[in-house]
């Protein structure tokens, strides 16, 4: 590395947390933390400014939840009609008994989609959810 501006800093973590994250680096083929951190920092930043600017977006929102929890597929339903202008496709999964997979292919403005994202995810029964986007026309 013969950049010039660059800067040191030390991180305090968890042993475990650390340890775990040492196996993700292996994992991932990274020859240093550094190198591994400065990539997570990067996907962070792209992630974040694309969540927060004003432009088209276009990608996947991952719904895991609980099928048996009280009013949560007619609230998913009526948020997802609310938002049909932003929604190309839904694809439902029955992992097992309990647990569905659901997978919303959405497009439009972001700020939209983030609002539906969160309105989604906060909904009671929704045990993990993730938004993956990628503006959809280069600057
Ligand atoms: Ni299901």
């Amino acid at each position: 590395m013969t950049s010039k501006n660059l800067s040191r800093f030390g991180v305090s973590m968890e042993e475990s947390l650390l340890e775990r994250f040492d196996q993700l680096i292996e994992e991932k083929g990274y020859k240093t933390r550094s190198e591994a951190v400065r990539d997570l920092v990067r996907e962070k930043l792209v992630q974040q400014k694309w969540e927060q600017d004003d432009q088209e977006v276009a990608g996947c929102l991952l719904l895991f939840y609980d099928h048996h929890q009280r009013h949560l597929m007619g609230e998913l339903t009526t948020i997802q009609h609310d938002y049909h202008d932003a929604i190309l496709a839904t694809t439902h999964f029955h992992l097992d008994h309990h647990n569905c997979l659901e997978m919303i292919v959405v497009r439009g403005n972001a700020q939209e989609i983030r609002t539906l994202r969160d309105k989604l995810l906060s909904l009671k029964g929704v045990k993990y959810g993730e938004l993956s986007v990628s503006p959809v026309s280069e600057p």
